[in-house]
């Protein structure tokens, strides 16, 4: 179990170097960490996107992720996404900067999607896959506070993937 912060602190689009200075686990996914997950393969060593996770607060944990811009073949840079293991722990996103997307799912195919702008709350109820899109050109950066007993499970998607998926077509974004 994590250590939870001593002091009360506040993240915001000026002020986010300060918490990624303070998480003690920083995750970098490169190309080759996402082998199979975009239709064509990725650049081995392009980064696709980062994780700063913070000290969990009691029960709750909050954790930044930067995803780059980019696309590889017509797809948007995303995230491998995960259901949680912990089937009551659903996930609160709040984005910082960029335009991103989050699509959703659950194991009998129900999907849907919300658009991330700043200042976006996005709510993930318990049940719900989540992977977040970079649709934007420039870097997407969010908050996401999620319970600390939620759990990841990455080997559904791994092995099923999401439905749709994200990808621009003459300059548009559509969801396929
Ligand atoms: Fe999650």
């Amino acid at each position: 179990m994590k250590k939870a912060p001593e002091q009360p602190y506040g993240v915001s689009p000026k002020n986010y170097p300060e918490f990624m200075a303070r998480c003690s686990e920083h995750m970098v996914r490169k190309g080759k960490d996402m082998a199979g997950y975009f239709l064509q393969p990725a650049d081995p060593e392009a980064v696709i996107y980062e994780v700063y996770e913070a000290d969990c607060a009691g029960n709750t944990c909050t954790a930044l992720t930067i995803l780059k811009p980019g696309k590889v073949g017509n797809e948007y840079f995303m995230t491998k996404g995960h259901f949680h293991e912990d089937a009551e722990s659903g996930e609160t996103y709040v984005c910082l900067k960029g335009k991103g997307m989050v699509i959703m799912q659950t194991r009998d195919g129900a999907t849907d999607e919300i658009i991330l702008e700043p200042g976006t709350v996005a709510c993930i109820p318990p049940g719900w896959a989540h992977r977040t899109i970079n649709i934007g050109k420039g870097e997407f950066i969010m908050m996401a506070v999620f319970p600390a007993n939620s759990g990841h499970d990455y080997v559904s998607i791994q092995e099923r993937g999401f439905i749709k998926r994200v990808v621009e077509e003459s300059g548009q974004t559509k969801i396929i």
